[in-house]
């Protein structure tokens, strides 16, 4: 093992005047991280559309694992440490004698010691593979928060920063035939540069948190495809298909059997084949109707099967138009916090459970917060029928003067988009949450709306806005919204700020003649605590904001949309108010339990008959 001597830093100068151990000797901690990237480029991961539902050998399981607070194992951990009998090698790490962890899933929630940690761990598994002749092999990682770094056969393969977003890292020159080994560190730290930043209002769940897997593709395969409908009357299907290493001139095909339509395109210039083709007989996707095609996409020997919606939607002055028609966005904020067990959300049933609470309360709308949610999550939204806003991270106040922050808010687009860009159910684009008003982040944020509507023009672009006071006036005239087509604004009345019945007076003056989502609003309720409405914390207090709340929102005239702060509670590093929070934000209208608080049924009643919003 090479000692790679670093330029000390202030870290080393006073630890080693603290323990007096020569300067020489000391490898830098903070130099590690640099020195982890010092490494020969690696090619990066790449973005595929649908890898959820392409053919695949899961890597998920019980991966052996070791706490490494001080990433000491950057200089050996990913070796493989077998060594001969009689063999003198020091070895401080054993792989097969450490404890497990479950993939996915965070580590937080998996073992009490690990609830608070933040730093490095380590995962390593064996697998057997038998790799096909003329194929790519790639490393499919649903999420890994935060920093990722992964080997196969103890030859690195990729890394990855962003820690809610899948990527793809190409192994086949890594995976042998017969026995594998695969280590990954992944290091949940937080950082000033970092996206999101020091401060959340959620728990910083660690570790590979979504599925993992071996996707196996032809030489030329397809890793992006755009399907959806063209705004209008009509019935034209209209979008792309991207073959990775397809030749110009090669045949793509595009199938939707239930409808009998089929259309072929030529592969043009960089792999790209443009796709147009008429359909009769459609069935518009909806909440009420939420009908999903099955899909076939084929170029060369690469076919896969996708199942879509196909919905329009956009604005028209104040209106937001889903198929044309006006639409009210009925709905509530969610964390991917599982319910009942609490940790990252990541399955099937989490999703279910979720969506369906949604769905019983009468929404037919979902703010995923405040980051890029699971497929599972997209999926099930696509199925259930509801209406989605995605967004990336870009929370409070991230380093908008950084340049390479904005890179990495921006590759977090890359990877949201480029994944879930076939969702018929998501409908907004989420550029920020609660950002502060000034020139820098104004600037960095209509960067990040030019990209996303380069990405994808299809869809409406929003961000939850901060709004100011000015007697009890509302005033929504942050700058931003010039960049964004929809406007989110986020207040407490009656929580944060005056008391619940302070809504009955609140006026509100927008500067944009657009249409306006509140979203975020409620307050805080313990489940199961009662005592009069004027007793914060009780189930009484919180479902008194909830009816005054009501009462304003159906006076201001541009308003197309709700999404309550928020379905169902969740852990919170900053919520400690003992017996109450005990680590949760307790603004849920459901507990982490499943106990609905009586807001969840005044929110309801009004969802239900629809006596909140404009009618459609
Ligand atoms: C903020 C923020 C949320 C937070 C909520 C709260 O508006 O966007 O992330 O959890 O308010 O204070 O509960």
């Amino acid at each position: 093992m090479k000692l790679r001597l670093a330029r000390p830093c202030i870290d080393c100068i006073v630890y080693s005047l603290a323990v007096f151990i020569p300067l020489a000797t000391l490898i830098c901690i903070s130099n590690l991280a640099s020195a982890q990237s010092t490494q020969p480029t690696l090619p990066a991961p790449i973005v595929i559309t649908g890898a959820d539902i392409r053919q695949a050998m899961s890597l998920n399981g019980e991966w052996a694992t070791i706490v490494d607070p001080y990433s000491n194992g950057f200089s050996s951990y990913f070796r493989n440490q077998i060594t001969e009998p009689g063999d003198n090698k020091l070895v401080e790490y054993n792989f097969a004698k450490s404890p497990t962890l479950k993939v996915p899933g965070d580590w937080n929630t998996q073992r009490d010691s690990l609830l608070y940690y933040e730093g490095t761990i380590w995962y390593q598994r064996d697998f057997s593979y038998q790799p096909k002749e003329h194929t790519h092999i790639f490393l499919h990682i649903g999420a890994a928060n935060y920093k990722s770094w992964f080997w196969v056969n103890a030859k690195k393969v990729c890394e990855h920063e962003g820690g809610y977003t899948s990527f793809n890292c190409d192994v086949t020159d890594a995976v042998h035939a017969g026995a594998n080994f695969m280590v990954a560190a992944v290091d949940n730290t937080r950082r000033e540069d970092n996206v999101p930043t020091l401060k959340t209002d959620w728990w910083n769940y660690g570790g590979l948190t979504r599925n993992v897997s071996l996707i196996e593709v032809p030489e030329a395969f397809i890793d992006q495809y755009d399907l959806h409908l063209k705004r209008g009357e009509g019935s034209e299907i209209e979008g792309w298909v991207h073959v990775n290493g397809g030749k110009s001139g090669e045949d793509v095909q595009v199938e939707i059997p239930d409808l009998h339509a089929k259309a072929t395109a030529k592969v043009g210039d960089g792999g790209l084949a443009a796709i147009h083709f008429e359909v009769s007989g459609l069935e518009r996707w909806s909440p009420e109707t939420p009908k999903l095609y099955k899909v076939k996409v084929s170029a060369g020997e690469d076919t896969l099967e996708d199942l879509i919606g196909f919905r329009t939607i956009e604005t028209r002055g104040t209106e937001i138009l889903l198929n044309g028609k006006p639409v009210f966005l009925r709905g509530v904020c969610i964390h991917a916090e599982a319910p009942y067990r609490t940790g990252r959300a990541n399955t099937d049933k989490d999703a279910e459970t979720l969506l369906g609470w949604a769905k019983e309360m009468g929404a037919n709308y979902v703010r995923l917060a405040h980051y890029p949610h699971d497929e599972t999550m997209l999926r099930a939204a696509d199925r259930m029928g509801l209406l989605v806003w995605s967004e990336i991270p870009v929370y409070w106040a991230i380093q908008f003067d950084n340049p390479k922050v904005l890179a990495k808010a921006q590759q977090q687009l890359d990877e949201e988009i480029g994944t879930s860009r076939n969702h018929a159910s998501i409908i907004l684009w989420s550029m920020a949450n609660e950002t502060p008003n000034n020139e820098t982040r104004t600037q960095f944020i209509e960067t990040l709306a030019q990209h996303a509507r380069e990405l994808d023009g299809t869809r409406l672009i929003t961000a939850a806005l901060l709004v100011h006071n000015e007697g009890n006036t509302k005033v929504l005239d942050d700058p931003l919204g010039k960049a964004l087509d929809v406007i989110g604004a986020n207040e407490y009345v009656g929580w944060y700020e005056q008391t619940p019945a302070g809504a009955d007076t609140t006026q509100w003056r927008i500067a944009y003649d657009k249409p306006l989502i509140m979203s975020e609003f409620g307050g805080g309720a313990k489940a199961g605590l009662h005592g009069p409405a004027t007793q914060r914390w009780t189930e009484e207090y919180q479902a008194d904001i909830y009816r005054h709340q009501i009462g304003m929102f159906n006076r201001i005239p541009q308003l197309r949309g709700l999404s309550a702060w928020i379905l169902m509670d969740f852990r919170s590093p900053t919520r400690n108010l003992a017996d109450i929070q005990d680590g949760f934000n307790r603004k849920g209208l459901i507990s982490d339990q499943g106990q609905k608080k009586a807001a969840f049924y005044v929110l309801q009643k009004a969802y239900l008959a629809k006596t909140v919003g404009k009618a459609e």
